[in-house]
């Protein structure tokens, strides 16, 4: 199962859910799971990489050239999962597709068909904006999952979401819509925005995630520690969310078969 985590939005946790979901389904459901870095800030690479040193192709020659997608696949720190590099370089992927593909909305697609066999789960990290490597994701992807942040409310950014993808049904790039499920993060029980905000999400005819991901401070310190929140706080809110939301998913991709 191929999951884009998708949103215009910056800061609104989609490394921090790619990574934890990952590193739960590898840790708690055995299940082989890969984090692609598609975001030259490379933060899901600074996360997972376990040296710095890396200085191997990373997913912008995988871009340019399915071939090489499988020497841009490591291990990560985390048990079960591996890491598809990201770097610097795919600042510019979007403008050299453009100009040598013929259909540059495919390159994502055509670099994980060689990989894909090999993992259970991939986690797409995608860069806030909805470029052409988000588009990518949205092609590749066999379901979305989008982060929201819950103070913000940032909604504009999925009706934008759902508008590429029906753009990209009519082009028949996609096959089927793919499912799209909001993923409510950094969420503040105390300030009891939950029946407004689920109510909105409803009312616009949205899927949204049972498990909803909590304020946790220990998400943000196992970043810089660079552990999942599962190695760093075992106990802490964060790792219980986002252990929930990888279960449940853990569930369905057993269901996928
Ligand atoms: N549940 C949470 N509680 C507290 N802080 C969080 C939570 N989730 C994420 N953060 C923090 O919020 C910031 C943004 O998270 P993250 O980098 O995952 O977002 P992003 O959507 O990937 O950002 P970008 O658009 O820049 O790629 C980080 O500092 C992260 O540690
Ligand atoms: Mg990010």
């Amino acid at each position: 199962m191929v999951y884009a985590v998708v949103n215009m939005k910056g800061g609104v946790a989609k490394t921090t859910s790619a990574v934890n979901i990952a590193a739960a389904l590898g840790r708690y459901h055995a299940r082989k799971a890969l984090v692609v870095d598609l975001d030259s800030q490379a933060n899901a690479t600074s996360w997972l990489a376990p040296s710095d040193a890396y200085d191997g192709p990373t997913m912008a020659q995988a871009l340019a050239d399915a071939d090489v997608t499988a020497q841009v696949i490591g291990k990560s720190t985390a048990p079960g999962v591996s890491l598809a590099y990201g770097s610097r370089a795919l600042a510019d992927v979007s403008r050299e597709l453009r100009a040598n593909s013929p259909v540059p909305g495919l390159a994502l697609r055509n670099a994980l068909a060689t990989v894909s066999g090999d993992y259970e789960a991939i986690l797409l990290d995608c860069p806030p904006g909805l470029d052409l490597l988000s588009i990518n994701a949205l092609i590749a992807a066999d379901e979305l999952i989008v982060p929201v942040d819950s103070q913000s409310m940032a909604l504009s950014g999925v009706t934008k979401i759902r508008e590429n993808v029906a753009e990209l049904l009519r082009a028949k790039l996609l096959p089927r819509m793919p499912r799209i499920r909001i993923l409510l993060t950094m969420y503040d029980a105390r300030l009891s925005l939950d029946r407004a905000v689920k109510a909105r999400i409803e009312e616009i005819g949205l899927d949204l995630f049972a498990p909803v991901i909590r304020i946790n401070t220990n998400l943000a310190e196992a970043y810089g520690l660079k552990l999942s929140i599962f190695d760093y706080a075992p106990a802490s809110t964060g790792a219980a969310d986002y252990g929930a939301l990888a279960a449940l998913l853990n569930q369905e991709i057993g269901l996928a078969g």
